[in-house]
This record gives C-alpha cells, sequence and structure tokens, in this order.
C-alpha cells in the first residue's frame, strides 16, 4: 500500500476528510509547522502519527524546508500532500519531491492563485468559483491539474458564505484525487494529468440560471 504524509498549519478540515474517506492508503504522518494547530489533535486521536516543525527558529526558507524534508523523509512516503498548509515551499523543496506534491488551492486556477481568494472572486463578480487539487511545481499555485470542482457564486454571498460552499467540494476532490493516486491512476504526461478511466459530465454549469 502506498504511503502519504499530509502538511497543515491549522483546522486540517482537508486532512480529517482525507482519514475519513478511508483510502486505500497508509497516513504515515500529519505534520505541521504550528505546534497549535487544532488539526494536530484530531490525528493523535485518530492515532496518526504527528510532528511539528516550527518555521520560526528557522532564519531562512532553506533552513526550514531543510529540516522539514528531514521530517517527511524519515516517514519515506509515496506523496507528500498539502492540506492547508500555509507556507511558501522553495524551489529546492518542490524539485525534492517533484511529481509527488500535490495541493488543494480554494480556486478555479489559473484563477486567483494566492491568498484571499473568495473575496477576490467576489470583488471580480465572477459567478461560477470553485477548488483546483494539483502537483505543486517551484510557481505557486501553478502546476497540472488533477482535478476541479466549480460552485455558483450566489446574489449575496460573503467570502464566507462562498469559503463554506467551496469547502464542501474541497473535500469531496481532495479525497478523491487521492483514491486516484493510490489505485495508480493518475498519470503525468507533458505537464498535465491524465485520470485513467475516470469520465467528464456531459453536462455544463451555467450560474445564474433559467430554465428557457
Ligand atoms: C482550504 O481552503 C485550502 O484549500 C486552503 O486553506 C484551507 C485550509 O483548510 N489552502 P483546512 O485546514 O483544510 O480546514
Amino acid at each position: 500500500m502506498k504511503s502519504i504524509v499530509i502538511l497543515i498549519s491549522g483546522r486540517g478540515s482537508n486532512m480529517q476528510a482525507i482519514v475519513e474517506a478511508n483510502l486505500p492508503l497508509r497516513i504515515a504522518a500529519v505534520i505541521s509547522n504550528k505546534a497549535d494547530a487544532t488539526g494536530l489533535e484530531y490525528a493523535q486521536a485518530k492515532g496518526i502519527a504527528t510532528a511539528v516543525v516550527d518555521h520560526r527558529p528557522h532564519a531562512t526558507r532553506e533552513a526550514f524546508d531543510a529540516e522539514l524534508m528531514r521530517c517527511i523523509d524519515a516517514y519515506a512516503p509515496d506523496l507528500v500532500v498539502l492540506a492547508g498548509f500555509m507556507r511558501i515551499l522553495s524551489d529546492g523543496f518542490v524539485q525534492h519531491y517533484a511529481g509527488r506534491l500535490i495541493n488543494i488551492h480554494p480556486s478555479l486556477l489559473p484563477a486567483f492563485p494566492g491568498l484571499a481568494t473568495h473575496r477576490r472572486a467576489l470583488e471580480a463578480g465572477v459567478k461560477i468559483h470553485g477548488c483546483t487539487v494539483h502537483f505543486v511545481t517551484p510557481v505557486v499555485d501553478h502546476g497540472p491539474i488533477v482535478v476541479q470542482a466549480a460552485v455558483p457564486v450566489k446574489h449575496g454571498d460573503t467570502a464566507q458564505s462562498l469559503a463554506a460552499r467551496v469547502l464542501q467540494q474541497e473535500h469531496q476532490i481532495y479525497p478523491q484525487a487521492l483514491r486516484w493516486f493510490a489505485e495508480d491512476r493518475l498519470h503525468l504526461h507533458q505537464g498535465q494529468v491524465n485520470v485513467h478511466g475516470a469520465q467528464t459530465l456531459d453536462t455544463a454549469l451555467r450560474s445564474p440560471w433559467e430554465a428557457s
């Protein structure tokens, strides 16, 4: 069975969704850069190994990343799963895990990379928003897309209400992507991901919508 290490910085609801999906994967450890990340308590209660690698004592990003790599590599995972890990990773880190590092981002990439995606989506007036699971490359919030989920932006939405709608989808597509990984169905080819055996919908999502 393949194994994964999950990196978190906070509540870890995506990590919980992954754990609760009972995937055919061994979750070797959950690692946080913050000792008070609430997701750590959940992982411990589930009997999963946890570790904290605090970024603050490290003078440089590279020094922190080197320590983080040592901690991750002790578990020898097949895949490193970023789940609300709020640190920008150095090129050296990303290259070390090339093709073995995956992230979820709360927007339909390549729209709205970076922070405050829901507020920025509302300001831009988009009618459809969503989330993306992608392999990580040195460019932040860039890299081969595995799966996306789209949600409507509703009249009167706030950044919070929109975030909640997107998060529900995050909790669906991240376990799904990891199941495909576990089943050896993700294939990277020329910077794009093929999911063997998965189907695409024949319908479109339109928003706003009115029956004609
Ligand atoms: C999620 O919206 C994720 O997409 C983003 O940060 C948030 C983390 O939430 N990168 P959680 O810690 O998984 O609950």
